[in-house]
């Protein structure tokens, strides 16, 4: 039954042959692992891409307990951690994982950049690459509040205070980000809305655009 139907979706959109046609791909021996040992290297940017994936599903699950106002932030996911099941290790993974995607994309940028990989003509992908880098950094700021301790308030205190060093409109920029004079319930509303809306949002876009351009151009050749 389910085959027919399908069969029948197949018959007017050609799936299988789309997956096919991406799947037999061939694979560059220089990249494959299996021939060369030493071109693990060119796993680090789909390891990146992995624990995204990991850190949108973990986060997923966490929004269905987390509260983000400063009355509840905190016990809710202290609630996470002691009391959902499998919470701990669910928290667990979005926590480390955060730490892992910056070290995994600092590697795979290394790799790129000593193997020349942003030159003509992959300057586009590497100025797509410098804005996920900033997505991804501006994900471990705003997610670093929403635990609401007072480590979390601290250093988001002292990491926007330095926006109002800009000239002429620093204040002005402070008081945006932090939505009044102080940290406060609109300060982790804003970041909340910042880390599981506008982030994510472009976040996909681009990584979107980073993977076309990979398919488009190919992996750059060895040296
Ligand atoms: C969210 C972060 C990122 C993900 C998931 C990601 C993923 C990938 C993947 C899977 C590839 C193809 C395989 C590989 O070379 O590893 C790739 C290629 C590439 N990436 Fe990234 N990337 C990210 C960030 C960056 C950054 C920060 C830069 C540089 C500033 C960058 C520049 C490039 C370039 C230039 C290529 C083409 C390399 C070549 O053809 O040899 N990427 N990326």
């Amino acid at each position: 039954m389910l085959g027919r139907i399908y069969d029948a979706i197949d018959k007017r959109l050609t799936i299988k042959k789309t997956i096919r046609d991406q799947l037999n791909h061939p694979v560059l021996e220089h990249v494959n692992p299996l021939k060369h040992p030493r071109a693990f290297v060119y796993c680090f940017g789909g390891i990146t891409a992995f624990i995204i994936v990991l850190m949108f599903l973990t986060g997923l699950f966490m929004l269905v307990y987390y509260i983000p106002s400063p009355d509840h932030a905190y016990d809710s996911v202290q609630y996470i951690m002691n009391n959902v099941t499998m919470g701990w290790l669910v928290q667990g993974i979005h926590f480390w994982g955060a730490t892992a995607v910056v070290v995994m994309i600092v590697l795979h940028m290394l790799r790129v950049y000593f193997h020349g990989a942003y030159k003509n003509p992959r300057e586009l992908n590497w100025v797509v690459g410098i804005l996920l880098l900033l997505i991804v950094l501006g994900f471990s700021f705003t997610g670093y509040l929403l635990p609401w301790t007072q480590r979390s308030y601290w250093a988001t205190s002292v990491g926007t205070s330095m926006i109002s060093l800009v000239p002429f409109v620093g204040d002005y920029l402070l008081k945006l980000v932090r939505g009044g004079a102080e940290i406060g319930a609109p300060t982790l509303l804003r970041f909340f809305a910042i880390h599981i809306g506008f982030l994510p949002l472009m976040l996909v876009l681009l990584l979107g655009a980073h993977f076309f351009i990979v398919r488009r151009q190919g992996i750059s050749r060895p040296f």
